[in-house]
């Protein structure tokens, strides 16, 4: 039997001074994305930000519906947006922040699995990684340099394939 083992990998910032000004001003966009979040439910508020190639900017926020499943993530809200807006445009960086009305989050939020899924997929088919930056309402930051990083072992279309 072989061993099967991936590493992913990143950098983990101590807060925003790190950033370069294009990250800051991404994050910063993300927040205001954040503040625009429907989520009575959970008071948990999520942005998404997303630039494109061409330097458009996308951005996304959680909607929560009283029936629970029918609502969406941020990330996936941004990604679809993007590619029903500006398909075939490739998306260059994310930004992602998050805050609760519950506690304060400390840490940086990282996207569920079934957002990476979706990330993943643009990020293959456009063919360039998708730089990525992960924050909470302070405290460190984690960076990426692309979705691969964050679903090593992911289900891939040709699968569908016969
Ligand atoms: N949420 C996101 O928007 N992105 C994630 O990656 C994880 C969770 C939202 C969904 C729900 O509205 C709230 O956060 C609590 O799970």
């Amino acid at each position: 039997m072989e061993r099967y083992k991936q590493e992913i990998h990143g950098q983990l910032l101590d807060g925003p001074s790190e950033l370069t000004d294009p990250e800051r001003n991404l994050l910063r966009l993300a927040r205001e994305a954040m503040d625009r979040a429907y989520a009575p439910y959970s008071g948990f508020r999520v942005g998404a930000a997303l630039r494109m190639a061409d330097g458009a900017i996308v951005t996304g926020n959680n909607q929560e519906n009283a029936a629970f499943p029918s609502g969406l993530c941020a990330e996936r809200i941004a990604f679809f947006a993007a590619g029903s807006a500006y398909p075939g445009v490739a998306i260059t960086d994310l930004a992602i922040v998050a805050s609760s009305e519950n506690f304060s989050v400390e840490h940086p939020v990282a996207p569920c699995g079934a957002c990476r899924q979706v990330m993943l997929e643009y990020e293959l088919n456009q063919d360039l990684a998708i730089r990525m930056i992960f924050s909470g309402d302070k405290g460190r930051i984690i960076r990426m340099e692309g979705a691969h990083h964050l679903l090593p072992l992911f289900f891939h279309e040709v699968s569908l394939r016969r």
